[in-house]
């Protein structure tokens, strides 16, 4: 392995239209911050880059929906998204954003130095166009009947009701969501990096030499090589985003996903003036951390316009996560299914290493994984609570009553006793193998090894029977427990800092470099220990039930929101809707109409007469529970003969996408015949 002199972490910028959820600090954040915290603790020479991603077409079209700017949506998210982070201990170097103006100017400069070198291939295409609001129409920006299954709202990119993707080109009848008019295609002027010429050397790069970047990661990145690479635009026609710096491109913007990387770039030049040995020194080594639906990007497409550009170093590696799921479905923004991480903090306030932990065990390093509630509160209770909070209550609240905190003197050590403690320095070293491999699972797995080996000793040695009877090894059991808990306090730092800090706080221990984890003489005989209190608290039933039961109900809210209404019907004057005469009655007799499923036969009070009624409600109601019911009906409905029954009149139903019936009812009771309008 190279030894690189400096570290350059970069974490995918986050779209600024919408907060942050635990999908996004599973997959992406939680294990750049364990890393980064990792080599901090070595003292190494480690930048960790992140900020907004501000630009792209859903945060335009969020803006028209809401009618505000596109400014005015990022800066909502970027503040309450840059707050998230910081409450969650998620600790950047540099939190930016992509509309900051050493943005602009970085993003443009990398524009011009490929244009200039003639790194683009420049092509017109016809787009549609919108004639009456004078713009060209983003793929998101039409709608039109699908191809596939007649949903007559789909986008040009996607029908969101059978999920097929499609391009504007295949919607019957597209039309603008700007003006509502019926777009034209009109020829545009775009430039395009062309992929293909890189093909071979990302062959080599990617395939050849990093065959040890993750399986997932590696496999993406073949299919897409296999499959043959095209050009790619880096502008589109927008009025959001970096404006594409020559002449002749009023009304262009840089693509999205061509500025947004770019910003890894333009944060660090924010962050010091020393940015350039970070990007340019091949001393360093760069890693980005994403999420699965990056890669192409990260591994493809950056590189290649790094390269490009020529003086950049590249990813040394792109440790990509699969998805989270939640509660077996996958997470949606828009369905509201989600744990959105402002609400966690209410729900669970202090307890962001409780996520962090649950998040890092259960982390989608190889697959996708799904959270789970219970899975969240048995990883508190029987790990961090059971585990981990026991075993640091256990040696302090000991060394508490013992010796008045005092670290006791640690005698002659048995074989039991050294294995111990060789045993701390072995799971260091298995800890750091793991982070520096990326498999965070395993790492915290190994540093919670070190508490697993603390309660085993503890329990192997019982100190509370030789404390009378022999009070030297009872010094050295509660000296060598006292080295547990404060190499505790380095491994899992990383994962864990807000607990850890505290735990140092109730031992009196600064933090301490990862050199010293492993050691056997970090808390000296003599030292004195502050009073404890719980690391970690159990979590009870009736708090996870109310996580799910507040999951429930966006389930229920999606149900009811997914029934389509049926279409709108002509208008008609009030002079025709007052010839229908709507009145209430009551039903005064129900029985079912022989040989059939469906009707009931019904004898009501209209206020007018009585008179008998057959409707077709005898799948949802039961005649004994209607007698007596007030209804409404249409009194004034031509009779009609069903099953020899004459029916004079209808009731009037609800009926619902499935058919289901309900029945019209007054809100409270009127007398029979009250006329309806
Ligand atoms: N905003 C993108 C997303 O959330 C990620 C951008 S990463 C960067 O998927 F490299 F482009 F910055
Ligand atoms: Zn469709």
């Amino acid at each position: 392995m190279k030894n690189y002199k400096r570290y350059l972490i970069t974490s995918a910028l986050p779209y600024a239209n919408g907060p942050l959820h635990i999908g996004h600090l599973a997959g992406v954040y939680v294990p750049s911050d364990i890393y980064t915290r990792y080599l901090r603790l070595k003292g190494v020479d480690v930048i960790s880059i992140c900020g907004s991603d501000e630009h792209g077409v859903p945060i335009t079209l969020k803006a028209r929906n809401e009618g505000i700017t596109p400014q005015e949506v990022v800066d909502r998210y970027h503040a309450i998204n840059k707050k998230a982070f910081e409450d969650f201990g998620i600790a950047f170097d540099i939190y930016s954003r992509t509309s900051n103006k050493i943005h602009y100017e970085t993003a443009s400069d990398f524009f011009l130095t490929l244009y200039k070198k003639g790194e683009f291939i420049e092509k017109t295409s016809e787009q549609y166009y919108d004639e009456e609001a004078g713009c060209f129409l983003a793929d998101r920006y039409i709608i039109g009947t699908c191809p596939h299954c007649g949903n007559e709202n789909a986008y040009g990119d996607q029908c969101e009701k059978c999920g097929n993707s499609l391009s504007p080109n295949d919607l019957i009848n597209p039309r603008s969501t700007i003006s509502g008019s019926e777009p034209v295609m009109r020829e545009t002027l775009h430039w395009y990096l062309p992929l293909d010429k890189y093909e071979g050397w990302l062959r080599q790069w990617i395939l050849e030499d990093h065959k040890e970047w993750k399986t997932n990661v590696y496999g993406q990145c073949k299919s897409w090589i296999d499959q043959g690479l095209q050009p790619r635009a880096v502008s589109r026609d927008l009025d959001w985003g970096v404006p594409v710096p020559v002449e002749g491109a009023e009304g262009k913007v840089l693509y999205v996903w061509f500025d947004a990387p770019i910003g890894y770039i333009s944060a660090t030049r924010e962050l010091t003036p020393d940015w350039e040995k970070y990007w340019k020194d091949p001393e360093t080594k760069m890693v980005h951390f994403i999420g699965k639906d990056n890669i192409v990007f990260h591994c493809i497409i950056f590189p290649s316009m790094l390269r490009a550009e020529g003086s950049y170093i590249l990813p040394d590696n792109v440790p990509a996560n699969e998805f989270l799921n939640l509660e077996n479905d996958k997470i949606s923004t828009s369905r509201n299914w989600a744990v959105w991480l402002h609400e966690y903090l209410e729900d669970f306030p202090g307890k962001q290493d409780v996520l962090r932990y649950s998040l890092c065990s259960n982390a989608p390093e190889t697959k996708d994984n799904d959270f789970t509630w219970k899975d969240f509160q048995a990883r508190n209770n029987n790990e961090l609570v059971a585990i981990l909070g026991n075993f640091v209550n256990r040696a302090l609240v000991l060394t508490g009553k013992y010796y008045d905190g005092f670290v006791p003197e640690r005698n002659e050590t048995t074989e039991f006793d050294r294995s111990v403690l060789d045993e701390i320095s072995r799971l260091k070293t298995n800890v750091e193998e793991s982070l520096e491999s990326y498999r965070f699972r395993e790492a915290l797995r190994e540093a919670m090894n070190l508490a697993r080996l603390g309660n085993k000793y503890l329990a192997d040695s019982e100190p509370w029977k030789l404390v009378k009877t022999d009070p030297d090894r009872v010094r050295t059991i509660m000296n060598i427990s006292m080295q547990i808990t404060a190499n505790l306090t380095i491994v899992l730092q990383p994962f864990l800092p807000f607990s850890m800090e505290t735990l140092r706080k109730w031992i009196r221990m600064e933090l301490r470099p990862w050199s010293d984890a492993g050691r056997d003489d970090l808390l000296p005989a003599g030292h004195r220990i502050g009073k404890p209190g719980l690391l970690f608290e159990k979590i009870e039933d009736a708090d996870i039930e109310k996580q799910i039961n507040k999951l429930m109900s966006s389930r229920k809210a999606n149900e009811a929101a997914a029934v389509q209404a049926a279409p709108a019907k002509d208008t008609v004057s009030f002079d025709d809707f007052t010839r229908i005469d709507i009145r209430t009655a009551t039903i005064l007799e129900a029985e079912k109409v022989p040989k059939t499923t469906r009707l009931l036969k019904l004898k009501i009070d209209t206020g007018l007469d009585i008179r008998t009624i057959v409707s077709g409600i005898a799948e949802y109601y039961n005649p004994a529970d209607i007698v007596g019911r007030q209804i409404s009906i249409v009194a004034n409905l031509e009779p009609r003969k069903i099953k020899g029954i004459e029916s004079k009149g209808m009731i009037l139903m609800a009926e619902d996408k499935d058919g289901k019936l309900v029945m019209v009812s007054p809100e409270s009771p009127v007398s029979n015949g009250s006329t309806i309008k």
